[in-house]
């Protein structure tokens, strides 16, 4: 059978200087600084044969890292393209200056311009600041694409068009949104129906949907599909590489309570043929919303999108 590849989601820290409303922080137990060993480790297994892109991610704020500047050297001699997400607050000019180049896409997550939404969701940041690193990150950045992830809460649309808008006027030009909610298991928003909502939304404005970087091609999404035991799309294009160094089971299991082993012992085609064999985990894949998204009608959509793009 044919060999696929994956997207990396890479947890530089799983610490946090926000406490931003739709995100599940709380179900971090043990947050912590990936150490510079492992995460040499981890770039050393991101061979391209494997890994198609990494999102430096995680459930933590990757500029919070107290040795940033040395995680940019690490993450420098890296084999495939390396992606970052920020919520912004940090980005001044001395780490723009280390991410240029390195980075391959800096993606910055914002909610709105509208001072009382942001400040509702994006609990903890300044959203003066955040919008002033936008505006440096726009004049800065050389040899790194800007992009923003726009934030899929209810309280976030109403502003949509004003925050668009502002974020044209500085010349960012990729926009990108997720097509599901961020609703924390239909926790914060009523989620039922609303992808297909979504998915207006994010044709109307011309947005970039977030789905569509996490497929290589459609090949090696079919045989990601043939090689699993368990079918859920959304977890088997990514793999989580989580700050102790562990592999993940999935990316929505924030408190790391099912690893599939470590980054010492194994490398990532080995991890890979090790979740192949995995079933389903009721504890966490009966609340997930995600797993909604490649319900039969949806995934029509999503490859409808995929070749369209
Ligand atoms: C968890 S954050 C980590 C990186 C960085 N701290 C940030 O906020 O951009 C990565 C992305 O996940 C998004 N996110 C937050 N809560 C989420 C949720 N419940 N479901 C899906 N994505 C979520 C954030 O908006 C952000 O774009
Ligand atoms: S900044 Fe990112 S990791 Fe931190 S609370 Fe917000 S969404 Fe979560």
């Amino acid at each position: 059978m044919g060999h696929y590849r994956v997207a990396v989601n890479l947890e530089l820290t799983s610490k946090c200087n926000a406490r931003c409303i739709m995100c599940p922080r709380e179900a971090v137990l043990h947050p912590r600084a990936m150490k510079l060993d492992t995460l040499r480790q981890a770039v050393e297994r991101l061979s391209p044969g494997d890994v198609f892109r990494t999102v430096i991610a995680g459930y933590g704020e990757p500029t919070t890292h107290p040795q940033f500047e040395a995680c940019m050297q690490i993450i420098s001699q890296a084999a495939v393209p390396m992606d970052m997400v920020s919520n912004g607050q940090l980005l001044d000019r001395e780490r723009l200056r280390l991410i240029d180049g390195v980075v391959n896409t800096l993606i910055i997550s914002f909610s709105s311009i509208a001072p009382q939404v942001y400040a509702a969701v994006h609990r903890n940041l300044d959203q003066k600041q955040v919008m002033d690193n936008i505006i440096l990150a726009r004049q800065l950045l050389k040899s790194t694409r800007l992009a923003i992830s726009l934030t899929p809460l209810s309280s976030c649309i109403e502003t949509l068009p004003q925050t668009i808008n502002w974020l044209r006027e500085q010349g960012v030009e990729s926009l990108t949104m997720s097509p599901s909610l961020y609703d924390r298991a239909g926790s914060l928003d009523d989620a039922s129906g609303q992808e297909s909502s979504l998915r207006k939304i994010i044709k109307q404005y011309g947005l970039r949907s977030q789905e569509l970087d996490f497929v290589p091609s459609l090949r090696e999404l079919y045989l990601q599909w043939r090689c699993n035991r368990f079918k859920c799309i959304p977890r088997n294009t990514d793999l989580v590489i989580a700050a102790d160094g562990s592999y993940q089971y999935c990316f929505n299991d924030m408190g790391h309570t099912h690893p599939l082993g470590h980054l010492s012992e194994m490398d990532i085609r080995t991890v890979l043929k090790v979740r192949e064999g995995t079933v389903e985990n009721p504890e966490l894949c009966s609340s997930c919303s995600i797993r909604n998204r490649y319900r039969p009608a949806e995934f029509a959509r999503a490859v409808y999108g995929y070749l369209r793009s």
